[in-house]
């Protein structure tokens, strides 16, 4: 049986990662949604597809983070979460994969009571995979609550590693460095020239980062916007740039120069709440092009676009690619939220 450290191998720069995506991800066009918003060449970049547990944005962060671990001898994984979290399904299937402990502290940050978001989507998913959830209470902080979580583990003789939040941190970013490596060669070879604006739905700025960082590195002007979800516009730039930085220096590339673009446009009132446009957004891209969006990310990415392209910030002849992140289960979980007109 060949151990799961023999799959690992350096990267380019000698940091250890695991090839969890084992190919390229698709890039593909999207003439119909194109043409019937107002863009000639919209493009689509499948993030969405391939990787344990149903796949998407985290498993390309997992890649190297996980081959850390592994290699300094550390048996269980801890990611703070909540109950629908995607970031915890993905943790669970591919820690699963590798013989690793997991374990995912959840906190209520969502408010939705429905029968199906406790039921239903990645909670459906993440019973399926024999998850372990322990549940923060309200008035404790996360982090606190892991750190003594994890001395518990430790004095179990376990040994635990934390993932930070979203599993954003350089080496994490790393994975969308990557991914706009696979970008810039993808594009190059279907139009011939880089692509003018990446998009981009931004949680924990990790995704942006790596991306903002990859392209930066590449020295091509290809802009990066990021449509904030779940954090306030200023802290969403200062997210990035803090971790567009730190992957940058990891990298030795720190002398590079970077932009941070973030629209809060598709934000609304936060994180959990389903806006009118996204609803339209998810249906146009199922409707003209047989893909899926999920209600609380990449539909609001969508719905992001949309709005730039409207609001003429987006010239119609630009090559954009939106970058499809993953989250199909949460679909099932605000089936409510589609009940007229859908
Ligand atoms: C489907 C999906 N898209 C985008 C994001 C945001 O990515 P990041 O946290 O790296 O900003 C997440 C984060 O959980 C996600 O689940």
């Amino acid at each position: 049986m060949t151990k799961i450290i023999d799959q690992m191998h350096p990267d380019e720069n000698n940091i250890q990662k695991f090839d969890l995506l084992h190919t390229a991800t698709p890039l593909e066009p999207l003439p119909r949604l194109g043409k019937h918003i107002g863009l000639k060449n919209l493009f689509i970049k499948r993030d969405d597809e391939g990787g344990r547990g149903g796949g998407g944005n985290k498993i390309r962060k997992f890649e190297r983070q996980l081959a850390k671990m592994i290699l300094e001898g550390y048996d269980t994984v801890i990611i703070a979460a909540h109950h629908q979290s995607n970031a915890a399904r993905e943790l669970v299937s591919t820690a699963a994969m590798m013989g690793l402990k997991s374990v995912i502290v959840v906190k209520d940050l969502i408010g939705r009571k429905t029968e199906s978001f406790s039921s239903n989507g990645n909670r459906l998913l993440l019973n399926l995979l024999g998850a372990e959830l322990i549940e923060v209470p309200q008035n404790v902080d996360f982090m606190d609550f892991i750190s003594d979580l994890a001395a518990k583990l430790r004095a179990e003789g376990a040994s635990p590693y934390v993932l930070p939040f979203g599993a954003s941190d350089a080496l994490g970013c790393m994975g969308y460095v990557d991914c706009a490596n696979e970008i810039l060669k993808q594009i190059k070879a279907m139009k011939g020239r880089d692509p003018d604006i990446v998009t981009v739905p931004t949680g924990s700025c990790g995704t942006q980062a790596g991306l903002v960082a990859g392209f930066a590195r590449q020295g091509v002007a290809t802009k990066t916007v990021g449509f904030t979800i779940l954090k306030e516009k200023q802290d969403a730039v200062h997210g990035v740039e803090a971790l567009t930085k730190q992957t940058l220096q990891e990298l030795g590339s720190e002398s590079a120069d970077f932009d941070v673009f973030i629209d809060d446009c598709a934000r609304d009132d936060g994180y959990g709440p389903i806006t009118p446009e996204c609803l339209d957004a998810i249906r146009l891209t199922a409707r003209l092009e047989g893909i899926f969006l999920d209600p609380v990310y990449t539909g609001k990415a969508m719905a992001g676009l949309i709005s730039q392209v409207d609001n003429k910030l987006i010239d119609p002849e630009q090559i954009v690619v939106f970058v499809h992140t993953g989250g199909l289960p949460r679909l099932f979980v605000y089936s409510d939220a589609f009940k007229e007109g859908a």
